[in-house]
C-alpha cells in the first residue's frame, strides 16, 4: 500500500540481495522507521520482539530468516536449526510454522550449495503468494459488503468494526480483514470502520487506524469494551477481523478480545466474518480452545502503554501501581458456531469442518 506517494510492502530484499528491509512496526503510527536485518537472530529478534507481526507476515519473515541462514550455513543441521530457533518466536501463529515446513520441505532434498538460492526465491514467492491471497479474500468479502450495502438506502454507509491489526501490516500487502474494505472504498461503497484500541499493545490505535487514514477510509477509534454496545444500538453492520490459526473445525484463534466482539455479534445478529488466508489453517487441529498454544507475552505490555509525548517524544508510561502484577494472554479462541463465515481466497466457507473441506477438497 502506498505511504506518502511510495507504494511500501512490509518486507522486502535489500540492494544486498541478501538482508531484508522491513517496517519496524514498533514505532507507528508516531515514526515510519525501515529497518535492515541481515543475521537469523536479527529476524528472530524482529518476530518476537514485534517488529514485524500479524501471521502472514511472521511467516514471510521467517521464510527469509531461512534464506539468510542458508548463505551462513546451509547444511542439515542448520536448517534444522533456523527451524527451532525461528519456530520458537511466537507459538500461536500458524503462518510460522507453514513456513518454516515450506522452506524446509523443499531445501532438504537440494544438495547444499543450491539451497541459499532456492531459499531466496521461495521465500520471495511466499511474499508474492500472501498478496495474490489477500487481493482474492478482498474480492470474495467485497461480494459480502456489496450484499450488505445493497439492503441499506442508496448511499447510506455500511459500519464495519475490526480488532486489533489485521491490514497490509500484518501481511505483505493488503491485509485480510482491510482487503475487502479497501476494495469496497476503491469501488466507491461508502464503508466507516470502528476500530478496536486492541489492548495491551493497541495494534488498533496504532496500525489499523493509521492504515485507515492513510487510505481515506473514514474510521472511528473505540476503546475495546465499546463494541458491544454499538452493536446493541444498531451501529455495526458486520464485523471482519484476522486470524492467527484456524482449526480443521473452523475454530478462529485471533487476538485477544476477539472471542467477546464474536458473544456480543451473535446476541445482537451482527454477521461476524473472519478473512484468511489458506496457510492460516491448521489442518492438523480440531478444537482451538484445548489444542492451541496461546502465547503469554509480558505482563509490562499490560502495565507500560506506549505514547507520544506533548514534546514529541515516543514513550512509556505506566497505567498501573508499580508492585500490581499484570497477566498478559496475547490471542483467544472463538468457537466455530459464533463465526458467520470464513472468507478464504477461494470463496466464503462454513466455519465447521464440511465448510472448509468443501472449500480445500484437497485438505480435507
Ligand atoms: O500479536 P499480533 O499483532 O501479531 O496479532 C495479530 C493478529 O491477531 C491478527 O489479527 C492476525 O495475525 C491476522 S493478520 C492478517
Amino acid at each position: 500500500m502506498n505511504v506518502g506517494e511510495r507504494h511500501y510492502r512490509t518486507i522486502w530484499l535489500s540492494d544486498d540481495n541478501r538482508s531484508v528491509e522491513i517496517i519496524d512496526q514498533r514505532w507507528l503510527p508516531h515514526e515510519f522507521r525501515v529497518e535492515r536485518i541481515g543475521t537469523v537472530a536479527g529476524i528472530a529478534t524482529a518476530i518476537r520482539d514485534m517488529w514485524v507481526r500479524g501471521a502472514p507476515l511472521i511467516g514471510v519473515t521467517a521464510a527469509f530468516g531461512v534464506a539468510i541462514q542458508m548463505t551462513d550455513d546451509p547444511s542439515d543441521a542448520a536448517l534444522d536449526a533456523v527451524w527451532e530457533t525461528l519456530h520458537k518466536t511466537r507459538p500461536t501463529a500458524i503462518n510460522l510454522r507453514w513456513a518454516l515446513d515450506e522452506m524446509r520441505r523443499l531445501l532438504k532434498p537440494l544438495a547444499p550449495e543450491q539451497r541459499a538460492k532456492a531459499a531466496y526465491r521461495r521465500a520471495a514467492e511466499i511474499a508474492d503468494e500472501d498478496v495474490g491471497l489477500n487481493r482474492a479474500i478482498g474480492e470474495n468479502g467485497l461480494a459480502i459488503i456489496k450484499e450488505i450495502a445493497a439492503k441499506k438506502k442508496p448511499g447510506e454507509t455500511v459500519n464495519i468494526l475490526t480488532h486489533c491489526n489485521a491490514g497490509w501490516l500484518a501481511t505483505v500487502d493488503y491485509g485480510t480483514a482491510t482487503a475487502p474494505i479497501y476494495l469496497a472504498t476503491e469501488a466507491g461503497i461508502p464503508v466507516h470502520v470502528y476500530v478496536d484500541e486492541t489492548r495491551p499493545r493497541n495494534q488498533g490505535a496504532q496500525l489499523t487506524a493509521w492504515e485507515m487514514a492513510g487510505h481515506g477510509v473514514p474510521h472511528t477509534l473505540i476503546v475495546d469494551n465499546a463494541g458491544g454496545h454499538l452493536m446493541q444500538h444498531g451501529d455495526i453492520d458486520m464485523v471482519i477481523v484476522g486470524t492467527d490459526r484456524t482449526t480443521a473445525n473452523g475454530d478462529v484463534c485471533n487476538k485477544i478480545g476477539t472471542y467477546l466482539k464474536a458473544l456480543a455479534a451473535a446476541d445482537n445478529d451482527v454477521p461476524f466474518y473472519v478473512a484468511l488466508p489458506s496457510p492460516t489453517i491448521d489442518w492438523t487441529v480440531a478444537d482451538g480452545l484445548a489444542e492451541i498454544p496461546i502465547e503469554e507475552r509480558s505482563g509490562d505490555e499490560v502495565s507500560l502503554v506506549w505514547g507520544k509525548t506533548a514534546d514529541g517524544k515516543v514513550a512509556q508510561v505506566r497505567v498501573s501501581p508499580d508492585a500490581t502484577p499484570a497477566a498478559n494472554p496475547a490471542f483467544d479462541v472463538t468457537p466455530a458456531r459464533l463465526v458467520t463465515g470464513l472468507i478464504t481466497e477461494r470463496g466464503v466457507a462454513k466455519a465447521s469442518r464440511e465448510g472448509l473441506k468443501a472449500m480445500f477438497p484437497e485438505r480435507g
